[in-house]
């Protein structure tokens, strides 16, 4: 048996849990809920991360203390869990006494052993706030494009990233203030010493994902930089100890604390069951000497990778803990194919979704899209119907529903005392085992696969028999039963595959099957003279009006005011996030044919081009594509060009780009051309024999 300790990024104590988040949660779980099923200890714990700047601003603009505030939103956070069925082991805060003990724990110890720096920091300042300002809370003009009323880390319009003190016009989000330069020290994580380290640990052991892993390269490649690990008062957080005496107090920054929630979650489930017949050893899951002896997976989106595959195993590896078996990054959900919008209604929060539709549908969807991959998964509306409409409910309840009703009315519940189709059911028992790899392996979507091929064989095999004419001739009572037993085993196979995903189904039809368990060794052991109850309708098909009202109510639902808020922490500073690639770097990365094939570029006939009010580098493009509506595209040429020399030109066009909403409008797509916005660039035109809408391949 192995012993495994499971987390799920920590959720931000500042908004509610949206489809988005669900991603991460509903993967997690069921693949904590798979292992399980397979005889393993596991432990899921999560928490809610409540420090940071943030969360003290929202509080204070609700009027409470940060603590109410943290202690409203912990507990919305709960019941939107639960209603997901995301079956926690435990959930905890970071704002709590463990997190607090770990916290200084790891810190004392990096200090001791040298990892810790101090340095004066000069940043912008908000003199009536009396704050340092994140670069989420400064905007200002552009440095590179002159767009106003942009954020202090990088331009929305033209892209570029920049240091907020960069920003031309400053001012504070927070009171509209003109920021100053104010200097404080600060106390610094030295990441650089850990670079050997962790370039051994990224590439042994299988921990990270192959493209998270290049990901990584390219980080190395770029240089590691110390880590500002600390914040100054006014901060909701924890105080840095053993700082001199006659200095201002400092703060850990929320990302410091954040990791150590894991633990500290962990703690406080091993003191609740302290003593009980499942009690777990703390030090068996974090001290170094234990590395090898219990497994510790992090699941977590893929904009959080630096921090958890970076920051957190050389804190842990500096203060001589263990560090993680492995990470595994998700991608980011889109909605009908676009970035979620709060005006199309396709931004649903946990709770107006769980409102209208039942949760299980949405974890089978995620199910059959969810891979091993940091891939953006996609919630098509239409899909999602349709899908479990046809796969749980024409395909899998059906095999249930078809049979059992015989079977109780005419033998009582009592199933055959032998199987006469043993060859198939020996296939599908065996194809478990294939099903069992697939979760273990995070390709849920293989396993959701494998487990419809299975429900078409049984729909096969019952349209062959036709129970329902059978019944009808005289002298055919064993063989309906036989039938009808050998559909109702399947479906007991079926209800052991899909229980990690669909939790509440499997357990009402384990009533109706009369099963003890649903582990995956059950079902070994097939159901041979042996009763079941009455059958009970196990879901509703999904109706579009249902669909329709959710998506209404989420765009009424989402008001500017509890639209989650622009942290701090959401997104880190761009040095510390993913430092920008360099275009003029020598080394070639390559990607595959099929990266390449993603890109759909299609023949664009220009039937407008215009300045832009207000935007001194953008021209927008009326364009032809081929199809019904021209699209509307922005690009950042006007410097180059007069409009009236690419009106009428044939032009490429990047047809799946998400659109970006811009502030002049949104731009759907991007006309190709050649150079550098610095020096000059040239738009790509083709032949007037290319045909409009054709594509570039
Ligand atoms: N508080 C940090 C995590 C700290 S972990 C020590 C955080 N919180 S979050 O609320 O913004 O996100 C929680 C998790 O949900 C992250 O793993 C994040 O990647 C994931 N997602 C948030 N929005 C998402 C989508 N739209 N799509 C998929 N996953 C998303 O980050
Ligand atoms: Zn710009």
């Amino acid at each position: 048996m192995r012993e495994i300790l499971v987390t799920s990024a920590l959720p931000y104590a500042n908004g509610y849990i949206h489809l988005g988040h669900l991603v991460e949660y509903i993967q997690t779980d069921i693949w904590v809920r798979a292992m399980k099923a397979q005889g393993h200890q596991v432990t899921y714990v999560c928490a809610d991360d409540a420090h940071g700047t943030a969360i003290m601003l929202k509080a204070e603009a609700n009027g409470v203390t940060p603590e109410e505030q943290i202690a409203s939103v912990k507990a919305s956070h709960e019941a939107d869990f639960s209603k997901f069925l995301i079956n926690f082991d435990n959930y905890h805060s970071t704002h709590s006494e463990e997190n607090k003990q770990f916290s200084e724990l790891i810190y004392r110890r990096l200090n001791d052993a040298g990892h810790i720096s101090t340095k004066d920091v000069e940043q912008l300042f908000d003199p009536e706030k009396q704050l340092f300002l994140a670069d989420r809370f400064v905007k200002g003009t552009c440095p590179e494009c002159d767009s106003p009323d942009q954020y202090g880390d990088n331009c929305e319009v033209c892209g570029t990233t920049y240091d907020a003190t960069d920003l031309k016009d400053p001012h504070s989000t927070l009171s509209n203030a003109t920021p100053v330069l104010k200097t404080s020290k600060h106390y610094f994580f030295d990441l650089p010493e850990f670079e050997q380290f962790l370039k051994d640990w990224t590439r042994s052991d299988n921990r990270l994902q192959t493209s998270v892993a290049n990901k990584l390269q390219e980080w190395f490649e770029a240089g590691l930089a110390s880590w500002d690990i600390s914040r100054d008062a006014p901060y909701f957080g924890f105080q840095i100890p053993d700082t001199p005496s006659d200095e201002p107090d400092k703060y850990f920054y929320v990302w410091l604390d954040a990791p150590v929630g894991y633990m500290a979650s962990f703690k406080n489930l091993c003191d609740k069951r302290a003593g009980t017949d499942q009690a777990l050893d703390f030090d068996r899951y974090w001290a170094q000497e234990n590395e090898h002896k219990t497994e510790v997976y992090h699941f977590i989106g893929k904009d959080i990778v630096y921090f958890h595959a970076l920051f957190w195993p050389a804190m842990l590896a500096g203060s001589e803990l263990r560090t993680p078996t492995g990470v595994f990054a998700h991608g980011f959900l889109m909605v009908n194919g676009e970035k979620m919008s709060k005006s199309r209604g396709t931004f649903i929060k946990a709770e107006t979704y769980a409102e209208h539709l039942h949760p299980e549908y949405l974890r089978y969807y995620f199910a059959s899209k969810l891979s091993d991959k940091v891939e953006d998964i996609n919630l098509d509306l239409e899909d999602f119907m349709q899908k479990v409409n046809s796969d749980l409910v024409g395909k899998v309840v059906n095999i249930a529903s078809r049979s059992a009703g015989f079977l109780v009315k005419k033998y009582d519940g009592m199933l055959s005392e032998v199987c006469v189709e043993s060859e198939l059911l020996e296939d599908i028992t065996k194809t478990g085992d294939e099903i069992a790899a697939a979760y273990e392996n995070r390709e849920f979507s293989r396993a959701m696969r494998l487990i419809m091929q299975c429900a078409d064989k049984a729909n096969e095999y019952i349209d062959a028999k036709k129970p329902w004419s059978l019944a009808k001739l005289e002298g055919t009572e064993q063989e309906v039963q036989d039938v009808c037993s050998v559909a109702i085993n399947i479906f007991r196979q079926l209800m052991v595959y899909l229980a990690p995903v669909l939790p509440e189904l499997t357990n009402n039809a384990k009533e109706f099957l009369n099963l003890k368990d649903l582990s995956f060794a059950s079902r070994n052991e097939w159901l041979l003279g042996h009763k079941i109850n009455k059958f009970k309708p196990l879901m509703q098909r999904i109706e579009e009006k249902d669909i329709e009202a959710m998506v209404e109510d989420s765009k009424a639902s989402l008001t500017q005011a509890d639209a989650p808020a622009a942290t701090e922490s959401s997104k880190p500073a761009a040095k510390e996030k993913a430092p920008v690639t360099n275009a003029d770097a020598e080394q070639t990365d390559y990607i595959g044919i099929e990266d390449f094939a993603k890109v759909e570029m299609k023949v664009a006939h220009v039937l407008e081009c215009n300045h832009v009010e207000g935007a001194d580098k953008l021209l927008q493009f009326t364009l032809d594509v081929g199809e019904d509506k021209p699209r509307n595209v922005f690009s950042g040429i006007r410097k180059f060009y007069e409009p009236e020399q690419l009106i009428n030109k044939k032009v490429i066009c990047v047809t799946n780009l998400a659109p970006r909403k811009m502030k002049f409008g949104i731009s759907e797509g991007m006309v190709l051309s050649t150079g550098e916005p610095k020096t000059g660039l040239t738009v790509v035109t083709l032949p007037d024999a290319c045909v409009v809408g054709d594509v570039l391949a």
